[in-house]
């Protein structure tokens, strides 16, 4: 898989005949499955259409800073904040002089001092306008804040000279692109994860089911997918959104479930159950609506225990990494190390559900992490937090 993966890169593209590369760009790094939302400035659209960037991006151009359309989708801030990455090719001389200044007075510039995403330059420009000293301190002011500049290349000019000043050609680009992000973790690696609760039928309306939000296993599907892998989040019903470029499988009962996770056992690494399985389901699922009995009867639901998912796949594919989860009030590391012998998983992660702080419907957690080599201990973190952290410890347990 590519290490561009679901990366997010913002091209801008300032003016100048070299414009018409960035095109290619964008079809390279769309390729290479990264997802690219283009930034024009009024000089850039001189050079080459908005509507073909849209077409290879296949995401609308973004071209004006004030725009209350433009704000009310993804406006600036947002897009910044969004950007794993800030490319800008071409870089132009009066782009580079603005942003060594810092001004903010159009949405290129803006975005450059909103975001915390590296930001790359590619200028291109006559080689006298390369040249002079104005530009050349420009350079070293940009170099000096950490903005990384890549080229001009030398060569033939599209005026006719002779000298540096040609913009990178989009491959030299793209590995530029590409040297910024590491190795994913989870490069090439398939994921399995369970999540949110499940819903064990009475009858057609009725069902027995738990307070489980789903929101750490949806993390975990996120930060598993950011380190490149390929995640199928097999889920009970949640008030999530799906996660996107995320093979998404929605299951209601245990049973479900379990037949889901068998489904995708030869071909996963990893199978990590946060799902709040019911462990048990009414016997009989009565086929119509029950009926209230005379006021003198209660009602008596004759109950079944339901397969435990994670100890069947660890049975059946024991090549699988397992990880569970160990949600306890009391007694917390004995239980979790007990679970961890008794399911035949590598690791479990324990935490304490008595702490209404944590857990559950909670935004945030505080786990131990149980395996045959002992106990570590992880902060108070946010379940996104947590969820990177967990993804890192998965991939050092030893296969
Ligand atoms: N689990 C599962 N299938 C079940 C029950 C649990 O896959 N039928 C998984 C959970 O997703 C979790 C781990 O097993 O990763 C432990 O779940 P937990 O509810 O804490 O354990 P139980 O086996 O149900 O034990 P107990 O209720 O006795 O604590």
């Amino acid at each position: 898989m590519s290490r561009l993966n679901n990366r997010h890169i913002i091209l801008a593209i300032s003016g100048g005949i070299a414009a018409y590369k960035s095109a290619e760009l964008v079809r390279l790094l769309i390729k290479s499955g990264a997802q690219v939302q283009v930034v024009m400035t009024s000089g850039a659209i001189e050079f080459i259409t908005p509507l073909t960037l849209q077409a290879l991006s296949g995401n609308p151009v973004h071209q004006h800073l004030l725009n209350p359309q433009a704000e009310a989708g993804m406006g600036h801030i947002q897009l910044a904040r969004w950007a794993d990455l800030l490319l800008i090719a071409p870089a132009s001389a009066n782009v580079m002089a603005r942003l060594a200044q810092g001004q903010a007075n159009d949405l290129l510039t803006t975005l450059c001092l909103a975001t915390d995403a590296p930001v790359l330059l590619a200028p291109a420009m006559n080689q006298a306008m390369w040249q002079d000293q104005a530009t050349q301190d420009n350079l070293q002011t940009l170099q000096a804040r950490g903005l990384q500049i890549h080229g001009p290349a030398e060569g033939e000019q599209a005026c006719g000279d002779i000298g540096a000043g040609r913009m990178l050609e989009p491959n030299e680009l793209l590995a530029a692109v590409k040297a910024q992000f590491s190795q994913g973790l989870l490069d090439g690696k398939t994921v399995v994860i369970t999540a949110g609760p499940t819903r064990e039928a009475i009858d057609p309306v009725r069902y027995i089911s738990n307070h489980s939000s789903g929101k750490m296993g949806y993390a975990l599907a996120q930060a598993a997918r950011d380190q490149g892998a390929t995640v199928i989040l097999i889920s009970g019903p949640t008030q999530l959104a799906q996660p996107e470029d995320v093979t998404f499988v929605a299951v209601e009962s245990a049973q479900d479930m379990l037949e889901a996770s068998l489904k995708t056992g030869s071909s996963a690494d990893y199978f990590i159950a946060t799902a709040a399985v019911a462990d048990y389901r009414p016997t009989i699922a009565s086929e119509q609506k029950l009926k209230k009995q005379n006021a003198d009867h209660g009602l008596t639901l004759e109950l079944t225990q339901n397969p435990d998912i994670l100890t069947t796949m660890s049975n059946q594919h024991p090549h699988v990494i397992h990880v569970g989860f160990a949600a306890e009030t009391q007694d917390l590391i004995l239980h979790a190390q007990d679970k961890l012998k008794r399911k035949g998983v590598h690791m479990i992660i324990a935490n304490d559900v008595s702490n209404t702080d944590i857990g559950f419907n909670s935004d945030n957690n505080q786990v131990s992490l149980i395996t045959s080599g002992g106990v570590e201990d992880l902060p108070l973190l946010s379940k996104h937090q947590l969820a990177r952290q967990l993804i890192a410890a998965i991939t050092r347990i030893p296969h």
